[in-house]
């Protein structure tokens, strides 16, 4: 009989949760997907995989170490990838305490769980690092730049990184940190900025009235890939003979504002910019519309400037290289979002009363 190996992910309806159930299915694992119990529908991400007859789904919730530790013993995974935050950065400056509630303590919790429950030895742990932990070190960043964390979620996440090696080093647990710079999909949370970005373009592509698109700083930038080349890597990691961190990213870093640029020319718009700070505009360069403003009240406190990943490390020792570069990953995701706004626009044009069709 063959046995397939069991991963159990936690944050499986987050952005990476779906990607990362996607692809261990496709490699033959059962899957148990760990969600915090909602009133409502969160699984939308999960629609394609939901009647998957080797996926499961649980109820769990970071916060709650007896809860894990039940499901560590019933799903019985030979892999946990622990995906689930409080995963943003300028939310993190307003919930700082519940931000290490979950991304701090959460993963010291999963941890203790499978000590306590004998299976350091044989369940191999991911920790979703993150790239945000170097705050303004200089770029490029590896595994051996100094951490610099310049927000509650940063330094939440770093407490949960030296946890990891510190679990690792004492109790020989095969825990690994994946120090993930950004990635983004078509399957991103809608308060980032990329698929923010992505849903204003689509939503004034469409629509003459919709509104304008307000940001925050468009100066910082960051090193943007596709989070299913991202989530193959965490995988890579778990498949080596011996624990260790790595880095994953393009090496290519794009500003806020080349996104923007980047986007409304995949739909067609050529941007013209006007003044500067707050005051800084784009418009169409055809017909003058009004289509960015800034809004300061999206600044952050304190803000990290340029991040750019120095993979050299993953690319050597797993054999990871993205396979999708920042034009195609602006394109698609500007892509879905047209389709989601020609999809909502169809809906409520039939549940207005246009449905004649239908009478
Ligand atoms: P995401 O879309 O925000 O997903 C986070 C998931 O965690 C959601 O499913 C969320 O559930 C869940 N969650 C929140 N609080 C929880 C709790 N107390 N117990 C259990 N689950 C909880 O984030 P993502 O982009 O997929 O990122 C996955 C992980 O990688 C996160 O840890 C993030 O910090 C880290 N990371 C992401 C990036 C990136 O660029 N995407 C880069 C580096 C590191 P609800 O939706 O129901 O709240
Ligand atoms: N969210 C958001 N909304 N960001 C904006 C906006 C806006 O309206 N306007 C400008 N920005 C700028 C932010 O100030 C930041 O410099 C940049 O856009 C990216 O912001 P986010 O998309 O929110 O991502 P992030 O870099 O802060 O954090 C993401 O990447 C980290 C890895 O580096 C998240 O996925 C984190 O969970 C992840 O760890």
């Amino acid at each position: 009989m063959q046995v397939h190996p069991s991963a159990l992910i936690t944050g499986i309806t987050g952005q990476d949760g779906a990607h990362l159930a996607e692809f261990l299915l496709g490699r033959g694992y059962v899957v148990h997907g760990v969600r915090l119990y909602s009133a409502t529908d969160d699984t939308q991400r999960l629609r394609d995989i939901l009647d998957h007859p080797c996926f499961h789904l649980h109820i769990g919730d970071l916060n709650d170490g007896g809860a894990l530790a039940r499901l560590i013993r019933d799903c019985a995974p030979n892999e946990i990838y622990n995906l689930a935050a409080q995963s943003h950065v300028h939310a993190s400056f307003k919930v700082p305490e519940a931000t290490a509630q979950i991304n701090a303590l959460g993963p010291l919790r999963l941890l203790e769980a499978v000590r306590v429950l004998g299976r350091e030895h044989d369940i191999k742990f991911y920790q979703a690092s993150s790239s945000e932990m170097f705050g303004n070190a200089p770029a490029p960043q590896n595994e051996n730049t100094p951490f610099a964390p310049c927000s509650p979620y940063a330094a939440a996440k770093l407490y949960a990184y030296w946890l990891v090696r510190n679990y690792r080093d004492a109790y020989g647990m095969f825990a690994c940190n994946g120090i993930l710079f950004n990635h983004e999909s078509a399957l991103r949370g809608q308060e980032f900025v990329t698929q923010k970005i992505a849903r204003g373009v689509a939503a004034l592509a469409s629509d003459r009235d919709a509104p304008v698109l307000a940001l925050g700083n468009l100066n910082s930038r960051r090193d943007w890939g596709d989070a299913r080349d991202y989530v193959r890597g965490m995988w890579m990691m778990l498949q080596r003979d011996t624990p260790d961190d790595y880095v994953l990213g393009t090496g290519q870093s794009h500003s806020v504002r080349d996104f923007v640029n980047a986007a409304f020319d995949a739909a067609g718009f050529s941007l013209t910019w006007a003044g500067i700070g707050v005051g800084e505009t784009a418009r169409c360069s055809r017909t003058g519309r009004l289509l960015v403003r800034i809004d300061p009240s999206l600044f952050r406190p304190t803000e990290v400037n340029n991040l750019i990943a120095d993979a050299t490390k993953a690319r050597t020792i797993l054999g990871w290289t993205p396979e999708t570069d920042f034009q195609t990953l602006v394109r698609d995701m500007i892509v879905a979002a047209m389709d989601d706004v020609s999809h909502a626009r169809r809906d409520d044009h039939w549940a207005n009363g246009n449905n004649a069709r239908f009478a």
